[in-house]
């Protein structure tokens, strides 16, 4: 099964272009990681994740139908060539939806993600892609079919379809209909996310690769389906009952168990720097005074912090500079 089987069993008939308005996707910091792949042509994961939306930090996307054999692709404003990776990833995405008639599109892509803070951007960006494909090819894909959409350009995506908190099921069928992502009820007003930059320049091994290494080299990696499962469960449990240590220690607890897994490959893996060490200590140190603050970091060395809105100014001032989203709140 590859990537265009599935979007023909979504999609199974011509379509035609027309222009739309925008569409906005967030980006999501995961509280249990999605690392490692069941299925690479489809990002069918090993284990299933749990992420939050950050509210207004994304992506938006535009698409128009153009004249010519090309796609024309922006980036905040900016003409990327065609073999950059960014328009070559968008364009071979459109391509899924050419199979049965031709047309080019213009592409114009936004992320207000704060590049200082290096987050990815591929999760909003393919999320977003997907609403905009919908939208300007009138798909009428409803929203899990969409996150599966999403999914074929970046597993992460599936969760940046939806709001709030959002549980990415692994499923179970070859043709990964059933692994998408599902909005979570619950709000959490108070809940706040940091985002602390340590190193915003590109990172020598990308998640797609880090997270193939690992399976294959790193025995470790056999001990993490079982902690991601064991985390996801605490986490909804956290949520359910707005235990705020029990959902900082559920998610700090299995970033550390997902980075363990990635010093344990061959080469090994130390998406660490110095100053995200310094800044782990000051969060534990932090804690030890009492004050209720985690962290999660992702394929990089930049740290995440999880606080309530209490502890804002505090942090603040322990960490000038960083910026904070309030994912729940207008
Ligand atoms: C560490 O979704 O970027 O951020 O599916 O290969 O595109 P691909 O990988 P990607 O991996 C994200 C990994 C992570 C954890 C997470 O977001 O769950």
């Amino acid at each position: 099964m590859n990537k265009l089987d599935v979007i023909n069993l979504l999609v199974p008939h011509p379509v035609q272009p027309r222009a739309v308005e925008e569409q906005f996707a967030p980006s999501n910091i995961a509280l249990c990681k999605y690392w490692g792949k069941r299925d690479r042509e489809l990002n069918l994961p090993v284990n299933a994740s749990l992420s939050v939306s950050l509210k207004s930090l994304g992506s938006r996307t535009r698409l128009s139908p153009i004249d010519g054999l090309a796609d024309e692709v922006w980036l905040n404003g900016e003409r990327q060539r065609p073999e950059t990776m960014f328009a070559s990833r968008v364009s071979a995405f459109i391509d899924l939806f050419r199979q049965h008639s031709s047309f080019s599109l213009k592409v114009e892509t936004h992320n207000n993600i704060p590049t200082a803070a290096g987050l990815a951007s591929s999760a909003s960006g393919f999320a977003a892609l997907a609403l905009a494909l919908n939208e300007c090819l009138d798909l009428q894909l409803n929203p899990q079919q969409l996150s599966v959409v999403a999914r074929l350009g970046s597993g992460s995506a599936c969760r940046s379809v939806f709001d709030g908190f959002v549980e990415w099921r692994m499923g179970q069928r070859e043709d990964g209909m059933d692994s998408h992502g599902i909005p979570l009820d619950q709000q959490w007003p108070d809940l706040c996310i940091g985002l602390i930059k340590v190193d915003a320049s590109t990172k020598a091994v990308d998640s797609r690769a880090g997270m193939q290494r690992t399976l294959e080299t790193a025995h470790l990696y056999q001990s993490w389906p079982l902690q991601a499962a064991t985390d996801l469960s605490r986490l909804q449990q956290a949520i359910e009952t707005q235990d705020f240590a029990l959902l900082g220690e559920c998610a700090e607890q299995n970033a550390l168990s997902m980075h363990a897994t990635m010093i344990a490959s061959w080469p090994p893996l130390l998406y660490w720097q110095p100053d995200s060490i310094t800044a782990m200590r000051q969060v534990w140190q932090l804690r030890q005074e009492g004050l209720p603050v985690y962290f999660t970091m992702d394929a990089g060395p930049n740290l995440k912090l999880l606080f309530e809105a209490s502890a804002r100014e505090v942090l603040l001032e322990q960490f000038p500079g960083m910026e904070i989203v309030q994912p729940f709140c207008a």
